[in-house]
């Protein structure tokens, strides 16, 4: 998913590292399996997460929206000793799916998926969360981020996957996912608790920290 001329994007995604093989296997059977991989971060987004994780070093990563995994095993790669991963998935199939893949990169003991509604999970979890990958249903954000900030450690990071929405949230767009990532970067934009920068790659991930 991009709005970004087809050319730099396809150039920006050259310029990756190429992601590890089991990366590739998990990207694949998801087109294969569950239909659908508009939903993977992909390449470019993986290899962010994975390099913020290698930089921030958490003890405890959040993600709310697991899909097939991609973007879990993504951060697991650069995981310190003794860090884990939890991540929230509402969909059994896709639990499944994920937990297979997990399970075959050797991640079971990092990465751990709490299934059943987000903020259900996130209400159960004392924290301090490191590092929180909100990756979830749009109309969600607001309501993950006000229940992870408390949670978040002195110096975590929050990161929100398509708050651009295909480039719809800049203009006057009047669909659900146009409509709720306003809302979210609205109230994020005006909360004195917080502060953030919106990185314009792919579909846009804003980076949160305490102000
Ligand atoms: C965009 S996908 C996540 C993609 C994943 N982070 C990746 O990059 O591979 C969003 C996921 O959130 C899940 N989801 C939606 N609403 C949820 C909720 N209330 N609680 C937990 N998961 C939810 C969906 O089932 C879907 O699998």
């Amino acid at each position: 998913m991009s709005f970004i001329d087809e050319t730099v994007a396809a150039y920006a995604d050259a310029q990756v590292t190429p992601p590890a093989q089991h990366l590739r296997t998990v990207a694949r059977e998801t087109a294969d399996e569950l239909g659908s991989t508009v939903m993977l971060t992909g390449p470019v987004e993986g290899r962010l997460l994975e390099t913020l994780v290698s930089a921030a070093a958490p003890q405890l990563v959040l993600e709310v929206g697991t899909f097939s995994g991609y973007s879990a095993l993504s951060m697991v790669a650069t995981l310190p000793e003794g860090g884990r991963i939890v991540t929230c998935e509402l969909d059994d199939v896709r639990a499944d799916f994920a937990q297979r893949h997990i399970d075959a990169a050797g991640a079971g003991d990092r990465i751990e998926i709490r299934r059943g509604p987000a903020l259900d999970s996130i209400a159960a979890l004392d924290g301090p969360f490191d590092l929180v990958f909100i990756d979830a249903d749009k109309a969600g954000y607001v309501d993950y981020y006000e229940a992870v900030l408390p949670k978040l450690a002195p110096r975590g990071l929050i990161a929100a996957d398509n708050t651009l929405a295909g480039g719809r949230a800049a203009t006057d767009a009047d669909d659900d996912t146009a409509r709720a990532i306003r809302a979210f970067n609205d109230h994020v934009a005006a909360d004195p608790r917080t502060v953030q920068v919106l990185l314009t790659v792919r579909d846009g991930i804003t980076l949160i920290r305490r102000a």
